[in-house]
């Protein structure tokens, strides 16, 4: 059950602006520094069915957030006690939302962003991607990368995100373990360094080895499918014990595969690794949980702490006085009985703490940041302070758009939060023509989420909506979402116009060009001009002639 706590008034003084640090400056300073230090923001990028839902449990289970695993999953089933959104999820088998789940381990603070696995929501997850410093590469070991891992990897690779990858399932017999990090390299364009390494005994997955600190992690399989923590001896190399464990030929495979791996394999580089050109490998089994622990330790170990984001005046430090964060995600009814609209805020510098007032950048008011939440495994808490790298839930009645800046004195805003142009469009129709109200209201807050946007035939209010979507998919869960939680049923009419321009220039010229053969003219919800055409053919031949107007692929 989730439980909305609304948080006190501000439990940590403000930064004063003046010359010589108070005291209570220095001490908030050191503190935001450990704060800072101890914290990873990251993702788990995979294609569906490498195990991501498995590993998140594990991770969770490991940082003691929960105590059995198999409780996320379980939970599926029950899902619409969270949500009634869920049901679609539990419907089509997929994974629509993100959500963000904090948890610690070892003195550490992870906060990981759970990207949508459905390729059609590819638009939120490359967003979430923006609001993380690090991401999990999830591969199966019989897989090796597919086509879904390949498209999130380009973007990390564009952000020069550190990425840590972990070949998954080795507990049943997969890909020689050289062939695939040979196959990452060569499909990625990335080195690898094999951090740790498997150990199979008679072809069963025994242990790890692992290179770096020179030790052999041995897993004991727990007899209740991997739900409690896996057993393990822990020991060096050298140790007589680890040559008895693994038996004479593992044992003479393993240390031939390490000299192998010294001498050909990429040497390691921590640099690399945090430039994104050099990913760490690791092998283990999510559903054993054999050697997700070894992982989970060298990840905190190298994964970077957070980090500065770009901004109009430059970088923005995390370590920087005075709070500063962007918004990267916008969902409404995560919990229909709260009827609520929470606007994600990815924390870039200095430190929050609840009802703190901040600036709205894009509309130039204080806005005052009541009700923050932080997510456990699917559960709220409302929270007290949060820094730099946490990602907080702010209760939002409509204000706040994605990649908005919080923060600041206004002569600052973040950059680098994609927008892609919808690929798809279709009207909606409502069901009940009564229902109109909740249905144009519905439709409002939906495509405020940032998953769709909308636009109209006529700039006349009441004119028939259009809906642009990046995937297909989006229309049903918008179909879905109008009807269980609007009470607004509608049907969405695909339509064969496509490829969105918005035209700015002369207004006549932009009048002839939008009226033109081939064309359908719309507006966006400002009224701007945006045309689709009928096939690629006739964008091209506008793109080609059409020299009088300016054509934007996203709203100018
Ligand atoms: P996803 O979120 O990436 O889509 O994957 P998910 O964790 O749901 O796992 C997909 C399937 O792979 C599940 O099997 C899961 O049990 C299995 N799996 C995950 N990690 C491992 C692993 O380390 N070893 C093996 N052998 N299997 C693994 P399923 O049959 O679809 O579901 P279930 O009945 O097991 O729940």
């Amino acid at each position: 059950m989730s439980t909305i706590v609304d948080s006190p008034e501000s439990a940590l003084p403000v930064a004063p602006a003046a010359a010589a640090p108070s005291s209570n400056a220095v001490a908030l300073a050191s503190r935001r520094a450990r704060e800072i230090a101890k914290r990873r923001t990251f993702a788990i990028i995979s294609h569906p069915d490498a195990g991501k839902t498995t590993l998140t449990e594990k991770l969770l289970l490991y940082g003691g957030a929960i105590h059995l695993a198999g409780s996320v999953k379980a939970r599926r089933a029950t899902r619409h006690a969270t949500s009634d959104w869920m049901k679609l999820e539990q419907e089509r088998g997929i994974s629509v939302t993100s959500s963000v789940l904090q948890f610690e381990y070892e003195g550490f603070q992870l906060n990981l962003l759970d990207t949508p696995g459905h390729e059609d929501f590819s638009e939120d997850t490359y967003r979430t991607l923006v609001a993380a410093d690090s991401a999990v590469m999830l591969l199966d070991n019989r897989k090796g990368v597919e086509e879904r891992t390949r498209q999130l990897f380009e973007v990390c690779k564009r952000r020069r995100t550190p990425i840590f990858t972990l070949v998954n399932k080795c507990d049943r017999h997969g890909e020689d373990p050289l062939k695939l990090i040979q196959d990452v390299e060569a499909d990625l364009g990335i080195d690898c360094f094999a951090a740790t390494w498997p150990i199979f005994t008679d072809d069963v997955f025994v242990g790890v080895y692992d290179r770096r600190h020179r030790r052999v992690h041995m897993f004991e399989r727990s007899d209740d499918r991997g739900a409690s923590r896996a057993g393990v001896v822990d020991a060096d190399i050298q140790d007589p014990r680890i040559h008895e464990l693994v038996g004479d030929a593992a044992y003479a495979r393993l240390t031939a595969d390490i000299q192998l791996l010294d001498a050909a394999g990429h040497a390691f580089d921590h640099q690399r690794v945090l430039d994104g050109t050099l990913t760490p490998v690791f092998f283990g089994s999510a559903l054993t949980n054999f050697g997700v622990e070894p992982f989970l330790r060298e990840f905190l170990e190298l994964a970077p702490p957070p980090g500065p984001r770009t901004a109009t005046t430059g970088e923005i430090m995390p370590d920087q006085n005075g709070f500063t964060g962007f918004v990267f995600k916008i969902q409404a009814n995560m919990d229909p009985k709260h009827r609520d609209r929470v606007a994600f805020v990815r924390i870039v510098s200095g430190e929050f703490t609840a009802g703190l007032s901040v600036l709205h950048q894009r509309t130039g008011k204080q806005l005052r940041l009541a009700a923050p939440q932080q997510f456990m495994a699917r559960e709220r808490v409302g929270i007290e302070e949060a820094w730099p790298g946490d990602v907080i839930g702010i209760m939002d009645r409509g204000t706040l758009r994605i990649g908005d800046t919080l923060g600041g004195d206004g002569t600052m805003e973040f950059q680098g939060i994609p927008r892609f142009p919808p690929e798809h469009f279709a009207r909606a129709i409502p069901a009940d023509p009564l229902k109109r109200k909740q249905f144009d209201s519905g439709l409002r807050q939906l495509t405020e989420e940032g998953a769709a946007q909308v636009f109209f035939a006529e700039t006349s209010t009441g004119s028939q909506p259009i809906v642009g979507a990046v995937g297909q998919l989006q229309f049903d869960v918008m179909a879905f979402r109008l009807e269980h939680e609007y009470a607004a049923p509608c049907k969405f009419e695909k339509m064969t116009y496509r490829f969105p321009r918005w035209l700015t220039g002369p207004k006549a010229e932009v009048e002839r060009v939008a009226n033109g053969q081939s064309r359908m003219r719309l507006f966006d919800h400002k009224g701007n001009t945006v045309v689709l055409f009928s096939d690629a053919w006739a964008l091209r031949r506008a793109l080609q002639h059409e020299d009088t107007v300016t054509f934007h692929e996203t709203q100018p």
